[in-house]
């Protein structure tokens, strides 16, 4: 679906990371936590491409003005690192942003039965809030959230709001646990006496650390991966990464866009 999207509101939640909401069509709220949205900055030639960004949060929104009808929204987070985002960083209330989305596969949310630890470093949050606002209808959720400094920790009260237990670490011990968060989740893990399930969004090297911690504990986990994306539809391969049985022999690739974001962990590559 391609749709006009008006900005609500735009702030900056922390140093270089914002938070976009803007109106959407009466079907967005049904998006799966995970999938994501190719957005188009501007009408102009550059930037050209549509750049994809996570669905923090889908909802509706209720305008000031007495009498206006009540409004589907989508939220973002972002962080601004490029042309494209600095440029989404600038807009305001009321300017225009051409949407495409939603797309990929989200999250598998699993049974009520298991404990939910979702991990997360940086940005790498966006897709996890609408995921955990589904699994706490369900199941008990924990959050393992990791940044370089307390800048890179991002929206933790909207998930202490949703009754989600929340670790924190940080590389400079600047907020939370000194260290990584992967830490943590190890501890919760030895001391769970139920069925745990994991899901993941963030730096490939923090996916890689999970995927493993997951692999050696047999849990199962899911991991949400980022990639440059032209297309976002599965035309151009742009986005591919090496499946479980690549090799320089028998290439096995999968496309991010299509075929994930989301992909089960066992379906992909690690580095040992
Ligand atoms: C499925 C998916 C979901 C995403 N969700 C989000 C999200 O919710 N919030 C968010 O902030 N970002 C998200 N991203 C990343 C986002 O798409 C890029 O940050 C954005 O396209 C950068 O555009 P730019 O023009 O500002 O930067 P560019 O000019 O394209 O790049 C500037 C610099 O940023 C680096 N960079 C660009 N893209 C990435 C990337 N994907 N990962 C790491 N470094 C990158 C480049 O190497 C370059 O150094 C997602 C990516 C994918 C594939
Ligand atoms: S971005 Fe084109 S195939 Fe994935």
């Amino acid at each position: 679906m391609q749709f006009k999207s008006m900005i609500i509101s735009n702030v900056e939640v922390s140093p270089g990371y914002w938070r976009m909401r803007m109106t959407a069509p009466p079907e967005l709220p049904a998006a799966q936590p995970g999938q994501f949205v190719m957005v188009r900055v501007n009408e102009a030639i550059d930037p050209l491409l549509r750049r994809p960004f996570g669905i923090f949060d889908v909802g509706i929104h209720t305008p000031a003005q007495t009498g206006a009808a009540p409004q589907p929204y989508l939220e973002m987070l972002y962080r601004v690192v490029g042309k494209a985002t600095s440029m989404l960083s600038a807009l305001h209330e009321t300017d225009l942003l051409d949407i495409l989305g939603p797309l990929g596969k989200g999250f598998n949310l699993g049974s009520p039965e298991e404990e939910k630890m979702i991990v997360g470093g940086g940005v790498g949050l966006a897709p996890l809030y609408l995921l955990a606002k589904e699994l706490v209808k369900q199941s008990s959720v924990r959050l393992f959230v990791g940044g370089r400094t307390r800048d890179d920790i991002l929206c933790i009260t909207e998930f202490e709001r949703l009754g989600v237990e929340c670790y924190v670490a940080t590389e400079d011990g600047s907020l939370g646990e000194s260290g990584l968060v992967t830490e943590a989740l190890i501890r919760r893990l030895a001391a769970c006496d139920g069925k745990p399930r994991i899901f993941a969004c963030g730096p490939h090297g923090m996916l890689n650390a999970v995927a493993g911690i997951a692999a050696q504990g047999g849990i199962p986990c899911q991991v949400s991966l980022e990639g440059y994306m032209a297309c976002g539809m599965g035309a151009c391969l742009g986005c591919v990464t090496p499946g479980h049985r690549h090799s320089g022999e028998a290439p096995d690739y999968r496309c991010v866009c299509a075929d994930g974001p989301v992909f089960d962990a066992t379906e992909l590559k690690w580095e040992a």
